[in-house]
């Protein structure tokens, strides 16, 4: 059994420690706003908040897991207030959608970080894919968020 902090909330997984933390949360704890995109840490559809960073849950197991504290799309949703969500909301950022869990959870822990990035700030930082093409937004939407 493993056993994390997952939004706030003691959890218990009853799987294989080698399982990826993606696969325990969305088919365990059914928290399907993190996406499964290439499994390989490439794409970071799968990015969720551990210990305040910016991690891809399809490369770490749940042993790896063990004792941290994991925040998903979920919690920064919950209310509709969190200043990222409504400045995504502002500035239309979503295209097809599929990657924007991810992306914002990639911007969520820049801002926590860096209040103010500059643009060459965010490139570094953000280096999820979105195959639609939407990072011109997702920057202005990170600078919205900052204001
Ligand atoms: Fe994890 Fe692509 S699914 S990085």
């Amino acid at each position: 059994m493993t056993k994390l902090t997952v939004n706030n909330q003691p959890v218990q997984y009853r799987m294989d420690p080698a399982t990826p933390l993606l696969w325990a949360l969305r088919d365990a704890s059914n928290l399907t706003g993190t996406k499964y995109g290439c499994g390989r840490g490439d794409c970071g559809a799968c990015t969720v908040e551990i210990d305040g960073e910016a991690v891809r849950s399809c490369r770490m197991t749940l042993a790896e897991a063990e004792g941290r504290f994991v925040t998903t799309i979920e919690a920064l949703s919950r209310d509709r207030s969190h200043p990222v969500q409504q400045a995504w909301v502002a500035e239309g950022v979503p295209q097809c959608g599929f990657c924007q869990s991810g992306m914002i959870m990639a911007a969520a822990v820049l801002l926590k970080k860096n209040p103010n990035p500059a643009d060459a700030d965010i490139d570094a930082a953000i280096t999820n894919i979105c195959r639609c093409g939407t990072y011109p937004r997702i920057r202005a939407a990170i600078r919205h968020a900052a204001r």
